[in-house]
């Protein structure tokens, strides 16, 4: 019997030493191919402390193959990047494995992942990770932990930032020319329309003039020829039957009282035609192209005789009241003209809000909360100082806020808005003035435009 089982047992261990010879013999082609790769490829336990590194390990990241052994691999991340890692660790070893020979079964990451690690000079490195979680010995199951590979993509990665750049890089400058562009068109709409509307208002002044100081005899005419007119009718109360066919045809008696009227009404319009092309003198800059020091109270209440007629009470609505808070200011150096249109512009923006909105109200509601704009000035410091057109009016919405000193923009219906109001009074304070114009707003309650100038102008730049 033994001698049967003899040859048996070593045939067996004969086995065993080819089987061992082949395994190891296997096992260091396998570590030299390994070593010979280009990616990283690393072992580590469940706690990410590496437990085996191949040579690329070193090639890339600099580091002694060896003196890493042992060591977390959370060490070597970016410090944003370490809690990246850990809650991988988590979710791989947080699943039921199967044996690391059956890799095919094992916990894979569903995606690759990029990695930020240091290498040994302290650079950033970008690396791809693609792990999974195996069982890392057949002797001891409990044994479980991470085998991956490291791809350097640090290239692709700097390629990737730089045209980013390069293309943020492009949107600033698109922007940047667009806001130049839009600069350029409106300062030469606003110099040609300025140009324009001063040399209509030129045009204007003299015929209107003439007919303003002629419409005073026309009165005077008229007013003789009528008295002597109704002398005739006392003097000689039985006239030709040709006259009175002419007394009936012409209705004499509507006439005269209508011919006064005509007269008043003309003279009521030219008068505000007058003050149109006074207006237009004045706020178009050509004017006032200098600076000179002014006192800005003159130019709001100026502005507001302007608008005088929109503050009156109207059929149903009660006037806007205008509340005047006006500190001790100094002269201030500045363009009077384009600052009176801007105060016209936001004082006329508050007008029309005003009155949009008691539309929507009752009178009764009116009544309780009556239209209000209050004119707030004061002396900020010995440099600045600051003006507040305040009204209570149904106040500006954040999305609206964003966009009204964007030109053309407008929330009013077609022909009543022009959109160009805000932006060119942001123009007058902040490009012409060194200034700052913004605007606070409660939805419902109302809002208040917020300007500030300094005293003094820097005069380097003209308008
Ligand atoms: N006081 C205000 N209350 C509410 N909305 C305002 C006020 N001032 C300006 N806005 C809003 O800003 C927009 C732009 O104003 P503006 O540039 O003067 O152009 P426009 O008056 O021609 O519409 C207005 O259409 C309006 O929606
Ligand atoms: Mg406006």
């Amino acid at each position: 019997m033994t001698s049967d089982i003899e040859p048996n047992e070593e045939l067996h261990t004969q086995i065993q030493y080819r089987l061992i010879e082949k395994l190891s013999e296997s096992e260091r082609r396998y570590r030299e191919l390994v070593e010979s790769l280009q990616e990283i490829v690393f072992q580590s336990n469940e706690k990410g402390q590496l437990t085996f590194l191949n040579y690329a390990w070193t090639e890339i990241l600099g580091y002694n193959q060896e003196e890493s052994l042992g060591k977390p691999i959370h060490d070597f991340l970016h410090p944003e990047d370490q809690t990246v890692f850990q809650n991988l660790l988590t979710q791989l070893s947080g699943h039921d494995l199967v044996d690391s020979m059956a890799p095919s079964n094992s916990k894979i990451l569903p995606n690759r992942q990029e990695l930020r690690f240091y290498n040994q000079t302290g650079e950033i490195v970008y690396l791809e990770l693609s792990a999974r979680w195996i069982k890392l010995s057949n002797l001891d199951p409990s044994k479980e932990g991470l085998s991956g590979s490291l791809i350097d993509i640090t290239a692709r990665k700097q390629a990737q930032m730089r045209e980013r750049e390069k293309a943020e890089l492009a949107e600033i400058t698109l922007q940047k020319l667009q806001q130049t562009q839009i600069q350029l068109i409106q300062t030469e709409k606003m110099s040609s329309l300025g140009q324009l509307v001063a040399g209509v208002a030129h045009e204007l002044n003299n015929p209107i003039n003439f007919i303003y100081a002629n419409l005073v005899y026309a009165q005077q005419y008229t007013e003789d020829l009528l008295r002597l007119v109704q002398l005739y009718q006392q003097q000689y109360p039985n006239p030709t039957v040709e006259i009175q066919q002419i007394i009936k045809s012409i209705d004499l008696d509507f006439l005269q009282v209508d011919l006064n009227k005509l007269l008043r009404s003309m003279q009521v319009g030219t008068e505000r035609i007058k003050n149109i092309v006074k207006s237009l003198r004045t706020f178009s800059r050509l004017d006032e192209a200098e600076i000179k020091a002014v006192n800005i109270h003159e130019g709001i209440d100026s502005s507001l005789m302007l608008l005088h007629q929109h503050l009156q009470p109207k059929e149903d609505y009660p006037a806007i009241q205008v509340i005047k808070k006006y500190g001790q200011l100094p002269l201030i150096e500045c363009y009077p003209g384009q600052l009176n249109q801007v105060f016209m512009n936001i004082l006329s923006n508050a007008i029309d809000a005003l009155n949009r909105n008691n539309q929507k109200k009752t009178i009764e509601e009116i009544n309780n909360d009556p239209s209000k704009i209050t004119i707030h000035t004061a002396l900020l410091d010995s440099d600045w100082v600051e003006i507040s057109i305040k009204d209570n009016g149904p106040g500006i919405t954040a999305g609206i806020k964003q966009r009204i000193f964007d030109p053309f923009f407008t929330t009013k219906p077609v022909g009543e808005g022009t959109g160009l109001g805000l932006s060119v009074s942001y123009q007058i304070v902040v490009v012409n003035h060194s200034g700052t114009i913004e605007c606070i707003s409660v939805v419902g309650k109302g809002a208040e435009f917020r300007i500030t100038i300094p005293i003094k102008q820097i005069t380097t730049h003209s308008p």
